[in-house]
């Protein structure tokens, strides 16, 4: 009979996990993704320009080409030279080569040109790198144009503003409706900064003069609160196209912007801030072509827009295209930024194509 032998059983080895292992393999893998995505935000995204193409219909039937009147837009290109001048630099090869070949027919930046003087070289670059259309090129300016800012107070200063906003609201309620209040502050006032412009400190001003002066160089058109008329009877075209000054740093005034253009001819009007929306006399205007909004610059999950820089618009209509009555919109995210990060909002040029 064969014997069987078996072999002795080791002993049970008890593994105990340290919780504070366990944790500490979280944060590194919570730091290792945040870093992770901190380098696509500031050295990936920023540079990665999409060429965008958008359609909109206006009603003027008969003045516009049946293939449609192409404007290539560039918008909010923010530079500031200097030590960002590699990385702005990149961004103009990009976009130079985005737009080579590319057939159009007018050209049109909405402003913000500059953050500092210190980049106007680098727009002088950008706007020999982008070929002049047969119809000309025109320009707004933004906000950026006329001033700088001081962008780390801004938190503090809308903290401000928001306790003074309170103070009023407290001396309102009874008792236990200033008890509410204070227990509610921080998530209203979290509600108030993703709803309300930021408000940066403007700390000095830029040279527009001499952004004026090389835009006159470059052939380019300021449309400062005035129209042209935008003719050409073998294509067929026959619009206006109007410009208004920065509604926050300059002097708006849309009355005087369309004060050339007849009644009831069609008119689009050029405005880096898109707020000209909550203007009573809009919907005199068929089109507005804006910047402004960089498209919230991060879209942060179960959050969205990181902000809309807007008072009026929603924040749907943080960039792209919409319309109000029948008014249409179209909000670029722009070239650059102050900040230098983006998160699912690449910047952008555009080709919207107008057709009536
Ligand atoms: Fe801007």
């Amino acid at each position: 009979m064969a014997e069987i032998q078996i072999a002795p059983q080791e002993p049970a080895v008890r593994v105990t996990r340290s919780p504070l292992r366990g944790l500490t393999g979280l944060a590194l893998a919570g730091a290792s993704t945040a870093a992770l995505l901190g380098v696509y935000a500031y050295a990936i995204e920023p540079l990665n320009i999409e060429f965008a193409c958008v359609e909109m219909q206006i009603n003027a039937p008969g003045r516009l080409p049946a293939r449609g009147l192409r404007i290539l837009q560039l918008a909010d290109s923010h530079f500031c030279g200097g030590n960002r001048t590699a990385r702005e630099r990149k961004k103009i090869d990009r976009i130079r080569r985005l737009v080579d070949g590319l057939e159009y027919d007018l050209l049109i930046h909405t402003g913000d040109f500059i953050h500092y003087d210190s980049g106007l070289e680098l727009v002088r670059e950008l706007l020999a790198a982008v070929p002049a259309p047969r119809l000309g090129r025109y320009a707004v300016y933004g906000n950026h144009d006329y001033t700088h800012y001081n962008m780390l107070v801004t938190l503090p200063r809308m903290w401000r503003t928001f306790q003074n906003l309170e103070t009023a609201r407290n001396r309102g309620a009874n008792p236990l409706g200033r008890v509410t209040l204070a227990a509610s502050r921080l998530p209203r006032f979290v509600w108030y900064v993703r709803n309300t412009p930021l408000d940066g400190k403007p700390i000095g001003a830029n040279d527009t003069d001499a952004l004026s002066a090389l835009l006159q160089e470059m052939d380019y058109q300021v449309l400062h609160n005035r129209s042209v008329h935008v003719i050409d009877p073998s294509l067929p075209l026959d619009i206006y196209l109007a410009g208004i000054d920065d509604l926050g740093q300059g002097t708006p005034h849309l009355a005087d912007a369309l004060a050339a253009i007849p009644a009831g001819e069609p008119a689009v009007l050029l405005s880096h801030n898109p707020d000209i929306i909550a203007h009573p006399a809009l919907d005199r205007v068929d089109a507005v072509i804006s910047g402004h909004t960089h498209g919230g610059q991060l879209q942060v999950p179960f959050w969205g827009p990181a902000h809309t820089q807007s008072a009026h618009l929603s924040r749907a209509q943080v960039s792209g295209q919409f319309s109000r009555g029948h008014t249409q919109f179209y909000v670029s995210r722009g070239i650059g930024e102050g900040i230098p990060l983006r998160f699912r909002t690449r910047p952008q040029v555009t080709l919207i194509t107008l057709y009536g």
